[in-house]
């Protein structure tokens, strides 16, 4: 083997060994197993009323019922776990159980919820149907990182970096 070649093959065992590395960092990791019995309760009756909501933000953003997605908007926002619905030591236990990268998806989600009510206010049906779609590709990051114990169809997807953060930066956890 020549000079060249054997620098190809040693970058390439490099880049093979970074691929596996971060590979297991990206390794689904479920949230609510670790959880407290109340918190896990808390966290699926939020996540049941949010797909609730979004059901119906559906429908209203087809049929321009822009007060309605204002209100859904804004209902999701205000409702959505990590930010209310639990007392300040239920929050804290909660932080301190899921990983940090949780917490900022789950920012990013409460930021798009934000801008759905606002894109609502503003009767912006263009503005509505985008913020709704980024809203899903929400859901589906976190789940298929965080929720792969039960939501298996989603553990072997990739899933672009930027679905669940901001800016698509993807954190170690
Ligand atoms: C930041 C993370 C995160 C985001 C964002 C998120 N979820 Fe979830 N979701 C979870 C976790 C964690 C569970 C699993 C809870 C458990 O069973 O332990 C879950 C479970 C669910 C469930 C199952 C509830 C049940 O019946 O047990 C539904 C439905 C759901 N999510 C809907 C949604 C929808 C719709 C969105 C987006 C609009 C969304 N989620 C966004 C973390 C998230």
């Amino acid at each position: 083997m020549n000079k060249p070649q054997t620098h190809r093959a040693i970058t390439l065992a490099a880049l093979l060994a970074s691929l596996t590395l971060s590979g297991a960092v990206l390794a689904a990791e479920p949230v609510g197993p670790d959880l407290t019995e109340k918190l896990r309760g808390l966290l699926v009756k939020e996540m049941i009323e949010i797909e609730a909501a979004m059901q119906q933000t559906y429908s209203a953003i087809f049929q321009g019922r822009h007060d309605e997605v204002a209100k859904l908007g804004q209902a999701i926002h205000d409702s959505f776990i990590l930010e209310q619905s639990l007392t300040a030591q239920d929050r804290q236990e909660l932080k301190a159980e899921v990983p940090k990268e949780f917490l900022q998806m789950d920012q990013r989600f409460h930021r798009l919820s934000a801008s759905l009510a606002e894109a609502g206010e503003r009767q912006d049906t263009q503005a509505q149907v985008e913020t709704f779609n980024r809203m899903t590709e929400s859901c589906v990051a976190c789940h298929s990182r965080y929720v792969t114990d039960r939501f298996e169809g989603l553990e072997a997807q990739s899933i672009p970096g930027s679905w669940g953060h901001d800016g698509g930066a993807v954190s170690e956890p």
